[in-house]
C-alpha cells in the first residue's frame, strides 16, 4: 500500500474502526512483551525459541497496524508480567491452552478487519498458527513446571480480569 492509498482510507476510517485499528495495535505491541518475557522465564529450550518467534511475528503484526492508524503506542508490560507469573503458578500444561484460545478469539475480529484492511489477513493466520503451535509444545511432555494449586484459583481471576482490558495476540 503506498502513501496516498494510506491517507485516502485513514480518511475514510470511522471512529470506530479507527479504535479497533489502535486496540489491535496495542494488543500486538503488547504481545511483543509477553512472549518476550515467556521467552525468559521458561525452562524448556524449545519453548524459548518458539516465543522469540512469537514475538518477533506480534512485532511484524504492530507494524501492519501501525501502518494503516499512524500512531506510535508505547508497549504496557503488565500483561507480560502477569502472564510470566502464570507461569509459575499454573505451569505450561494449563498456561499454554489458555494463551492459545486468546490467539485463537483474535481470528474472527481480525476477519472482519481484513476486508477493508487486507494486510489483516496475514496477521490472522498466524494467529491461528500460534494457537496450533502453543497447542504442539505441550506435545513434547515434561511437565516439570507443576503448578502450586493453592494460588490457581486466583491466578486465573487475575488473568482474567487483566483479559478484560487487555488483549493477547
Ligand atoms: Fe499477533
Amino acid at each position: 500500500m503506498d502513501q496516498t492509498d494510506r491517507i485516502e482510507r485513514q480518511g475514510k476510517m470511522t471512529e470506530e474502526v479507527r479504535k479497533t485499528l489502535i486496540k489491535a495495535q496495542q494488543g500486538e505491541l503488547d504481545g511483543v512483551e509477553t512472549y518476550k518475557m515467556l521467552a525468559e522465564v521458561v525452562h524448556n529450550e524449545d519453548d524459548v525459541k518458539v516465543f522469540k518467534q512469537l514475538a518477533a511475528d506480534e512485532g511484524r503484526h504492530a507494524a501492519v497496524f501501525k501502518n494503516y492508524t499512524g500512531e506510535v503506542l508505547k508497549p504496557d508490560k503488565t500483561q507480560a508480567f502477569a502472564v510470566a507469573a502464570l507461569y509459575s503458578l499454573l505451569g505450561k500444561k494449563i498456561l499454554y491452552p489458555l494463551i492459545a484460545k486468546f490467539e485463537y478469539a483474535a481470528i474472527p475480529g481480525y476477519e472482519e478487519l481484513m476486508k477493508d484492511y487486507p494486510e489483516v489477513e496475514s496477521v490472522k493466520d498466524d494467529e491461528k498458527r500460534h494457537g496450533d503451535t502453543l497447542n504442539s509444545l505441550l506435545e513434547n511432555g515434561q511437565f516439570n513446571d507443576r503448578p502450586k494449586l493453592p494460588y490457581v484459583c486466583a491466578a486465573i481471576a487475575l488473568f482474567l480480569f487483566i483479559r478484560l482490558t487487555k488483549r493477547i495476540r
